[in-house]
C-alpha cells in the first residue's frame, strides 16, 4: 500500500510509520511526505529515509482549494492510496476529501469524541478524567469527528503534567497508528455508517 503522510511538526508518528513499513510489520510504504511548514522535522525525517519530501506553502495560493489541489497532485503523482495525517495542524477541506474519499486517516491524542482540537492532552488533564488515550479515525469535514478505527487508553495520574500525559499517550500512538494502517492495507476495515468494523484476518 502506498502511503502519503501529511505532517506539520516533529514527525514522531511519521517515524513510527516509516519504521513499521521498513521492518515489514505492515505491508505498506511511505512514498511521500508533505508539510505546510518549511521547517518541520517531519520533512527532515523523510529526507533522511530517502523519501520524497515537499513543503507546500499555503500563503502562495489564492485559497485553500488551490493549496489542496497541489497536495492532491503530488499525492496522485506518487500514486498514493492512503493519506495519513500525522500532526497535520489544518482542517482538511473538500478538495482533498473528495480526491481521497474514506482514504484519509488521522491520529488524535485523546479518546474521541472527548477533547477534539489542538490540545487534547491538556484538555483531558484539566477536565479531570482518569483515563485518556488516543484515537485513529477516518477524516471527514469536521475537526476530529470522523469514524473511529482504533483507540487505546492510558491512565491519567495525579502527578501528571501536560508533558508526562502526552508522553504516555504518544507511546500508544506509535503503536496504534501502524496497526490501523496495517488493517487498512489488509483490506480489513469496513465502514457501516459511522462504525468501522474490523474483519477477521484470513487464514
Ligand atoms: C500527536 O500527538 C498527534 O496525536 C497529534 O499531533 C501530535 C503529532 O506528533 N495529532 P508528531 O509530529 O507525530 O511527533
Amino acid at each position: 500500500l502506498r502511503l502519503g503522510v501529511l505532517a506539520s511538526g516533529r514527525g514522531s508518528n511519521l517515524q513510527s510509520i516509516m519504521d513499521a513499513c521498513r521492518q515489514g510489520a505492515i505491508p505498506a510504504e511511505v512514498v511521500v511526505v508533505i508539510s505546510d511548514k518549511a521547517t518541520a522535522l517531519a520533512l527532515e525525517r523523510a529526507r533522511a529515509a530517502g523519501i520524497a519530501a515537499h513543503f507546500v506553502d499555503i500563503k502562495s495560493f489564492p485559497d485553500k482549494a488551490a493549496y489542496e489541489q497541489v497536495i492532491v497532485d503530488i499525492l496522485k503523482e506518487h500514486r498514493v492510496q492512503l493519506v495519513c495525517l500525522a500532526g497535520y495542524m489544518r482542517l482538511v477541506g473538500p478538495t482533498l476529501l473528495k480526491a481521497y474519499h474514506n482514504q484519509i486517516m488521522n491520529i488524535h491524542p485523546a479518546l474521541l469524541p472527548s477533547f477534539p482540537g489542538r490540545h487534547g492532552q491538556l484538555d483531558a488533564l484539566n477536565y479531570g478524567v482518569k483515563i485518556s488515550g488516543c484515537t485513529v479515525h477516518f477524516v471527514d469535514e469536521g475537526m476530529d469527528t470522523g469514524p473511529i478505527i482504533l483507540q487505546a487508553a492510558v491512565p491519567v495520574l495525579d502527578d501528571d503534567t501536560e508533558d508526562t500525559l502526552a508522553a504516555r499517550i504518544l507511546e500508544q500512538e506509535h503503536r496504534l497508528y501502524p496497526q490501523a494502517i496495517k488493517l487498512f492495507a489488509e483490506g480489513r476495515l469496513q465502514l457501516q455508517g459511522r462504525r468501522v468494523m474490523i474483519k477477521k484476518a484470513s487464514a
